[in-house]
């Protein structure tokens, strides 16, 4: 987020634009700046240039701007709009969508985030039509860095104070650290196993267990939140899908298996990172009955095999790929889990105490400790909703990726 357009309007605190176009220069930001017709009133673009290194924008059909830097380059160029100091005019008309002169016309056009700071007279910025016109701007996903109160250049007292330059350039900072963070998980594939696996036993019986997915699916929405797309390999699951996120239903270990390796095996589309949250059945019955199995007898045995494993198998196949384990255990969990993340070459894995009913299966909640490998570091995911547990070892997921690629690639 280096590329920031600068747009000034009219009002005495354009002044202030000068400093913190400075600041931004200083800071490391290319900055182009918009002048409306009004702004030039209060502040030269000449002072702008000189500050920015760069030519100055203020017509919208400028035939050599045309040639060069037109309105739609402009907006495409931008990764970030700042419209400080915003006239009650300027918010008016983007309100409303209106395109009559360069800056409006950019900010349709782009589709980078536009920040506006609104700065006018105390009286004006009380108006029930300015409240009611940042209300639509904020509706429609401008970000509103709200004035500050004091004296103003007219003499009245109250709120419409543009921020001092240093201000307005910690607003941005933060903004764009969240956004980033925000991001965190973008351009990544996440394939996410998720709920019980069925393993039948002849056509109306079954070998399964009690997840219910809930954990599997929260992480899917977390991640997608954080930018990934993600694909879920669902067992035996009754929820609705996150918005955004492929589904893909299998009912056995075998097939979760298949359409895993499937998934890894796909170069159009590779997999970054692979999170096994399901309880994949340990094992299924060596030949299952083609027939319902008749009450003949008063015991019946069955005749067991070992399922395959897929978290293994698919982090010992793609050892690119960063994979992250569950461990559900009901005694020794931190022990098992360690194990575990060391026999399935893990890069990370989070172990919950199953054997509490207020968390783990089924529950809302739950309560994780995660391990990594090669550290001794443990992270501790306090008793909360297995929505903002997955929030949280979402980041911590994004977090790692970046250390594992910032070392070694
Ligand atoms: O679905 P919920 O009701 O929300 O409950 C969530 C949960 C308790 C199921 C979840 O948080 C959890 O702990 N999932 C892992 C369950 C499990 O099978 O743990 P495990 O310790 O047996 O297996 C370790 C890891 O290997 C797991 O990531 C598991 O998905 C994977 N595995 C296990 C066996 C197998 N054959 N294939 C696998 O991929």
């Amino acid at each position: 987020m280096k590329n920031i357009i600068l747009a000034i309007t009219g009002g005495i605190s354009a002044y202030k634009s000068a400093f913190f176009a400075r600041l931004l220069v200083k800071n490391g930001f290319n900055v182009r700046v918009i002048m409306t017709k009004n702004a030039q009133a209060f502040i030269t673009p000449l002072t702008l240039q000189a500050l920015t290194g760069n030519a100055v924008h203020t017509e919208l059909l400028d035939t050599s701007a045309e040639l060069g830097m037109g309105h739609i380059e402009l907006a495409k160029w931008a990764d970030l709009v700042m419209i400080a100091p915003a006239s009650a005019n300027t918010l008016a008309k983007l309100s409303m969508g209106v395109a009559d002169d360069l800056l409006t016309t950019v900010c349709l056009a782009t589709t980078a985030c536009v920040l506006i700071c609104p700065a006018m007279n105390q009286q004006m910025y009380a108006h029930p039509a300015l409240k009611l016109n940042l209300q639509t701007l904020t509706d429609l996903g401008y970000i509103v860095i709200p004035p500050e109160s004091g004296e103003q250049a007219c003499g009245d007292v109250g709120e419409g104070r543009l921020p001092e330059p240093e201000q307005l350039l910690d607003f941005l900072q933060n903004f764009i650290a969240k956004q980033q963070k925000s991001q965190r998980l973008s351009g990544k594939h996440v394939v996410i196993t998720a709920g019980a696996t069925l393993e039948a036993i002849d056509p109306v019986r079954y070998l399964s267990n009690h997840s219910t997915g809930k954990m599997g699916f929260a992480l899917a929405k977390a991640c997608e939140q954080l930018g990934a797309s993600v694909t879920l390999v669902a067992g035996n699951v009754h929820l609705p899908t996150p918005f955004n996120v492929a589904r893909i239903d299998v009912t056995s270990a075998s097939q979760m298996l298949a359409v895993c390796q499937m998934l890894a095996g796909d170069k159009t589309n590779p997999i970054s990172v692979f999170i096994a949250t399901a309880a994949v059945a340990d094992y299924r019955v060596k030949q299952q009955a083609l027939q319902k199995i008749k009450k003949t007898t008063d015991a019946l045995t069955l005749d067991l095999v070992k399922n395959p494993d897929i978290l293994a198998t698919i982090s010992r196949e793609n050892p690119q790929i960063f994979s992250v384990g569950f461990a559900a255990e009901t005694q020794d969990v931190e022990t098992y889990a360690k194990g575990k993340l060391i026999a399935k070459q893990l890069d990370m894995i989070a172990c919950n105490d199953v054997s509490r009913t207020d968390i783990g299966f089924g529950s809302d909640d739950n309560a994780i400790t995660v391990f990594f490998k090669g550290s001794n570091t443990k992270v501790r995911l306090e008793k909360t909703s297995k929505d903002k547990i997955a929030e949280q070892l979402a980041d911590l997921i994004g977090k790692q990726l970046a250390k594992k690629f910032t070392f070694v690639g």
